[in-house]
């Protein structure tokens, strides 16, 4: 019985610990396969083509800092404008290699950062 209920323990805590593994990394992806679809499936019209993002249009997604589970939450169940996709359009999968893609850029700079903007009035 004591051999049973250490057994169990350790299953249990091996469980454990795989869940919070699956929940910290983010599965493996294939940046080129990302940046393909990160134009073909259209991202880059509102996050810009290297994913530095535009006022009007969307959000900065280059280096982001979302975990992959709230980058893919935002494509199944969008915060606000931005058109949901299914995962019949867009596969977990898939949706993991953009999100390797975007993490393989480096983080873009910030505008006040840039003399030609500045210079048309950003502050
Ligand atoms: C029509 C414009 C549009 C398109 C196309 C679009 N997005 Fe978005 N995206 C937005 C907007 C606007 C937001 C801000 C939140 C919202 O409105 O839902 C956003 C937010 C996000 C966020 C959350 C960013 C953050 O830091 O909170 C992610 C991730 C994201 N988009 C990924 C994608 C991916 C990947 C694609 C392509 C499959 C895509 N988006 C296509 C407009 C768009």
């Amino acid at each position: 019985m004591k051999i049973f209920a250490i057994t169990l323990l350790a299953g249990l805590s091996l469980c454990a610990n795989s869940a919070l593994a699956q929940q910290a990394a983010a599965p493996a992806g294939d940046i080129e396969n990302g940046k393909k679809h990160y134009t073909t499936d259209g991202c880059y019209q509102c996050h810009g083509t290297l994913g530095n993002g535009a006022a009007l249009t969307g959000p900065k997604l280059a280096n982001t800092e979302l975990p992959f589970d709230a980058f893919l939450m935002q494509l199944r169940h969008p915060a606000n404008d931005m058109p949901p996709y299914e995962a019949k359009i867009i596969s977990d999968k898939t949706v993991a290699d953009i999100y390797a893609y975007m993490k393989s850029l480096p983080k873009s700079p910030d505008a006040k950062s840039l003399p030609l903007l500045t210079g048309m009035g950003v502050k």
